[in-house]
């Protein structure tokens, strides 16, 4: 009996993340998703991801310092950019950058553990400067360079916005980055475990990742989520928007989840709280409000709750996010997954090759082409 959509098929071991769907529940290694997003910190969880371990301050320190020195993206990268920051959409630059990344990386084609290790620690340290390159070139504004002071989340808004970003938000966007940095066996990790499975490289793997996550029932759900914010325009209007919608069988952008089918999605309960929060601190409640209203309207119409790209719009929206950036953004957070599940991969590997049920015509007799009617 094939299971479409592979619901409920599990692919792989893993030690990096466990869902409760059942529950509602997260967890990180063992940790609790609300623990980490309350107290922890999105460098913190890189090496919690990749070590299997929380790191102590002279561990976390080391790391710092290599995602430090390695934020700025290689020449060829940066020669690249005009040309897609004219070209393309922001996920296809990503896609594009990542799988170009790997003709600059200094470990080239060695494919050890410690090799792959320092690949994954330089995307992770690069995503921020390659988006924010590309939106400060496609807007004609001069690129900023890295500033080495400020953390990972907070050095992203400095590079894309120009200025040294309230720390509140720079905080926000940390925990959201946190709270994305990965969900066990999803489509986009699903698809690096596969290409890792070959033996294929770390650039490969996390290039189709990027492509996967970027369709919107994936990553893309966030934009598609804050489009229809705009959409809406006013609480008010959020009841008949969403009937509508309900009525022409179309999809609720941000709603629904593969795991989370009869709870709440615990990373939507934290971000519903802290897109409230920051839509106070920066004097505009509005999307929120809207938010709400239509998460209100699919509960009760649809029984559907929102999932983790819902509140980060309204949220990333709030912190200055261009829209369209949205999902690289997560992306930028997922690559700490992306690439911690590539490292498992590698370490006890087998080739992924699931089978398919053949459910065409069978037994048939060729015909020459010129005696087919
Ligand atoms: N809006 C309206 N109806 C929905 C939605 C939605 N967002 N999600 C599910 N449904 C309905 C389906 O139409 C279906 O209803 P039916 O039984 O009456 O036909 C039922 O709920 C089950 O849906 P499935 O498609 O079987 O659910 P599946 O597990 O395959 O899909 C998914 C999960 C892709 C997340 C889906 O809920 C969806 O399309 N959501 C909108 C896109 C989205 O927000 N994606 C982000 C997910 S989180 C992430 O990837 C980071």
């Amino acid at each position: 009996m094939t299971e479409k959509g592979l619901q409920d098929v599990v692919a792989a071991e893993t030690r990096i993340s466990d869902i409760d769907g059942e529950r509602g529940k997260l967890w990180y290694v063992g940790y609790d998703i609300e623990d980490l997003a309350r107290d922890s910190n999105f460098e913190e969880v890189v090496y919690l991801l990749h070590h299997l371990e929380l790191p102590t301050r002279d561990q976390l320190d080391e790391l710092n310092e290599f995602l430090v020195s390695e934020r700025e993206p290689s020449p060829f990268l940066v020669s690249l950019m005009p040309t897609l920051a004219q070209q393309t959409s922001p996920m296809s630059m990503l896609r594009t950058s990542v799988s170009a990344a790997s003709a600059y990386d200094p470990d080239g084609w060695e494919h050890t553990p410690e090799a792959n290790y320092r690949k994954a620690m330089r995307l992770v340290a690069k995503t921020p400067a390659l988006i924010a390159m590309y939106h400060r070139m496609r807007t004609g504004q001069e690129t900023v360079p890295p500033n080495p002071k400020l953390p990972h989340a907070a050095n992203f808004l400095w590079m894309l916005l120009g200025e040294e970003p309230d720390p509140e938000l720079a905080d926000a966007l940390d925990v959201s980055l946190v709270l994305y940095a990965d969900h066990t066996m999803n489509a986009s990790t699903f698809t690096a475990r596969v290409i890792a499975s070959t033996l294929s490289d770390m650039f490969s793997a996390i290039t189709g990742a990027i492509a996967a996550l970027k369709g919107p029932l994936h990553g893309g759900a966030n934009e598609e989520a804050m489009k229809m914010l705009e959409e809406v325009a006013d609480p008010a209007r959020a009841e008949a928007y969403v009937k509508d919608k309900l009525a022409r069988k179309e999809r609720i952008m941000g709603f629904g989840h593969r795991v989370y089918r009869h709870v709440e999605d615990p990373r939507a309960r934290i971000l519903r709280e802290l897109s409230r929060r920051i839509g106070e601190r920066v004097g505009d409640l509005r999307w929120w409000e809207i938010s709400r209203a239509i998460e209100e309207v699919v509960l009760r119409e649809k029984g559907l709750y929102p999932n983790v790209d819902f509140y980060v719009a309204s949220l990333y929206h709030c912190l200055g996010i261009p829209h369209d950036l949205m999902t690289p953004v997560f992306a930028m957070a997922r690559m700490a997954g992306w690439t911690a599940h590539v490292r498992e991969q590698y370490a006890d590997n087998r080739i992924i090759r699931p089978d398919s049920e053949y459910i065409g015509p069978r037994d048939r007799t060729y015909v020459p082409i010129d005696e087919r009617g």
